[in-house]
């Protein structure tokens, strides 16, 4: 099978994601995929949750924080502004309590620990995981491209999907139980009563958007993870591991793109000593993915004279990866 055909078989797989560890070509592929699928006439939105500026680079435009930015026509691109999130909750943080209290001003000591929050780590993280559930959760696209973090984080990422949803099934469940002890007293307190019941279907809002987006991720039919690889030993082996990983978190794993493949025809012109040893190394690494990997490896991608930048290179890109017209 080809990742032509993985695409052309599956029309439902909407939601598509190029995993792997670091600087192996993830952000490149999703970008190219993009590139081919908006060519094909599908509408698509590429977005990175990578508080590296990636997709601006490759696109060479600087996107970071603006939403989704029109790159071609059916072509977006997103990156997602952890920070600019954080400001707009503090911001809402602070306007309940101005709003609950009557207060025109919020205290220095809620004020210092609002700073306090904001500066977790954990508060990136949850940022970025709401942005993500915010574009999954509208539907405006034919394709959502995931431009990954590497493996680590990305799994970090589904982990934490269903530590949030544990989270808020637990303080669900308490907030149930409280209200029921509170109907009795329920006619002497009809204001609290309603207040909880807000809380209560606040709760139930969060569980909603935070079930439909990793519901999407572990979504055979309509979520596609594709592997990239590249023909070496750590890589492979690092590879194999996270695949397990991911099975395991229910990850619909479609298939591997090996990466940076020196072009073996090489060979046959006389080249130096030097790249004829690289080139049998790459050899054996080849064969060892296909056996690791067997029939589920979907394309080899060449080596490039340069860095993938700017349309015409993607263009390129997503010709080999694609085959034939874009
Ligand atoms: N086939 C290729 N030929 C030449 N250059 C490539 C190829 N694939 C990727 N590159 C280059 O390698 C670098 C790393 O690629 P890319 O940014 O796509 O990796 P990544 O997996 O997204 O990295 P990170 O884990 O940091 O997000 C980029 O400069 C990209 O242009
Ligand atoms: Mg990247």
């Amino acid at each position: 099978m080809s990742l032509r055909t993985a695409f052309d078989t599956n029309p439902d797989r909407r939601y598509i994601m190029f995993g792997g560890k670091g600087g192996l070509g993830k952000t490149t592929f999703s970008a190219a995929t993009a590139y081919w699928l908006a060519k094909q006439g599908y509408r698509v939105l590429v977005f990175s949750v990578d508080p590296q500026a990636s997709l601006s680079d490759i696109f060479k435009r600087d996107i970071f924080g603006k939403g989704p930015v029109e790159i071609m026509p059916n072509l977006y691109a997103q990156e997602i502004d952890a920070d600019q999130r954080i400001k707009e909750y503090q911001e809402e943080i602070r306007q309940k309590i101005r709003d609950m209290y009557g207060l025109p001003q919020i205290p220095e000591e809620i004020e210092n620990y609002i700073q306090a929050a904001a500066a977790e780590p954990a508060m990136e993280e949850s940022a970025i995981f709401d942005e993500v559930v915010d574009i999954v959760v509208g539907s405006q696209y034919d394709y959502y491209i995931y431009d990954l973090v590497p493996l680590g984080h990305a799994l970090y990422y589904l982990s934490m999907a269903s530590v949030y949803d544990e989270w808020i099934d637990k303080i669900t469940k308490l907030r149930e139980e409280m209200a029921e002890y509170d109907q009795v007293a329920a006619v002497m307190r009809r204001d609290k009563e309603t207040e909880e019941d807000k809380i209560l279907s606040e709760l139930q809002f969060i569980k909603h958007r935070i079930n439909t987006s990793s519901s999407i991720l572990t979504d055979r039919q309509k979520t596609a993870f594709f592997f990239v690889v590249v023909p070496e030993e750590m890589i492979i082996l690092d590879t194999q591991k996270a695949a397990g990983l991911f099975a395991k978190f229910d990850v619909p794993i479609c298939g591997y793109i090996v990466n940076r493949v020196i072009p073996p025809e090489l060979a046959d012109q006389s080249i130096p000593e030097y790249l004829r040893n690289r080139l049998a190394m790459q050899k054996s690494y080849l064969e060892k993915i296909d056996r690791t990997f067997g029939g589920q490896v979907l394309a080899r991608v060449p080596e490039f004279e340069r860095d993938i930048t700017g349309l015409p290179m993607i263009e390129r890109m997503a010709q080999v990866m694609f085959g034939g017209e874009t």
